[in-house]
């Protein structure tokens, strides 16, 4: 009789064998902190992604409860679990892409600046063991402040002499499915059919919708303007006091980031004409990291989109986004330096 443990192992790595041979395509995809608000969800919709052949699932809690759970789903994804920094190594060993919504959540109150003494640290041990692992791999990284994370990894890249800014992605996506969901109510069409394009970063004034560059094509007055910039901008703080103390959006930030991470792999797989906004190393502006529409490919980002015409609204909030966007930036690269 062999252990059940032992029987399950095989007999999912049977099944990453036949796939292997049978040449259909499918990546290796990790979750980092996938017990999480965000990680279940997420772990789940990777789970049901046709596109992912081996899912891993690390955390330093609750790990093998929800790899148990997710691994019954009957999808073709291979799922295995990691506890602890221990297993952080095997957990990336051979990843094509790496999803990071570890580290804590908003608080009411809290801005997601708050978050960075409690994140950082846990960024820049994650990435480490990316560099040493899976140095190829694309990184969707969700943690906040996204806009000091972003840098905190790419130094720890640079550091391990493996950086490479086309595979390191900010996730913003749910800034702009969020953009996305309140122009279709006001101009009272189907969200699916929107598209909004959000530059700057991701947090507070720095989340800028390009409100003139709706598609499709549209005009708002100065009032909708307004008040559709500040639901964008302050979309997760509703959802901080909504959940009361319960934590941050998870659920639509599963969904946001299932979508970004299904982009990046169809981008690998060589599909053509995909376009996302991500906050990556640019040189759109001064700045040395901008979010923008970016178009992915087989290495990552393959082509950065300038900002296009801006009207005197956008020209003033963007200065303003900039003015805060320097200092989150600052204070990444320095945490790591
Ligand atoms: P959560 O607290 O529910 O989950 C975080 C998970 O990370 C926990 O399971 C925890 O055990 C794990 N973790 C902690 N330290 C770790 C380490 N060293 N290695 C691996 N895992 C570790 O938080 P939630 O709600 O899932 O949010 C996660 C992050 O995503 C937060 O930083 C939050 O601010 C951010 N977020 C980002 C959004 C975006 O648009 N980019 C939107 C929503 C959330």
């Amino acid at each position: 009789h062999r252990p059940a443990l032992q029987m399950e192992e095989s007999s999912s790595l049977r099944r990453s064998a036949c796939r292997a041979k049978g040449g259909t395509p499918g990546f290796k995809v990790a979750i980092l902190g996938a017990a999480g608000g965000v990680g279940q969800p997420l772990a789940m919709l990777m789970k049901m992604n046709p596109l992912v052949s081996v899912l891993h699932l690390y955390d330093v809690v609750n790990a093998p409860g929800v790899t148990a759970d997710v691994s019954h789903m009957d999808t073709g994804a291979v799922v295995r679990g990691f506890l602890g920094q221990v297993q952080l190594e095997s957990a990336l060993t051979g990843m094509d892409l790496v999803i990071i919504p570890a580290g804590g959540p908003r608080k009411p109150g809290m801005t997601r600046d708050d978050l960075f003494k409690i994140n950082a640290g846990i960024i820049r041990t994650l990435c480490e063991g990316i560099s040493k692992c899976c140095p190829h791999a694309i990184v969707n990284l969700i943690s906040n402040p996204v806009n000091s994370t972003v840098p905190i990894a790419a130094e720890v890249f640079k550091k391990a002499g493996t950086y490479d800014p086309k595979r390191l992605l900010g996730v913003t996506t749910l800034d702009v499915a969020r953009a996305n969901t309140f122009v279709a109510e006001v101009l009272g069409v189907d969200p699916r059919e929107v598209n909004v394009p959000v530059v700057g970063g991701h947090s507070q004034v720095t989340i800028f919708p390009l409100l003139s560059q709706v598609k499709p094509p549209c005009s708002f007055t100065a009032e909708e303007i307004s008040y559709l910039t500040d639901r964008i901008q302050n979309g997760g703080k509703k959802v901080v006091e909504a959940k009361a103390g319960a934590g941050s959006a998870t659920l639509s930030m599963a969904y946001a980031a299932a979508k970004f991470a299904d982009a990046c792999l169809r981008g690998l797989r060589g599909d053509a004409g995909i376009v996302e906004c991500s906050f990556v190393a640019s040189q759109v502006t001064e700045l040395p990291f901008f979010a923008t529409k970016v178009r992915l490919g087989r290495f990552g980002v393959e082509e950065i989109y300038p900002l296009g015409p801006l009207n005197e609204f956008e020209r003033f909030g963007l200065a303003e986004a900039k003015k805060e966007l320097a200092t989150s930036i600052e204070k990444g690269i320095s945490f790591i330096r």
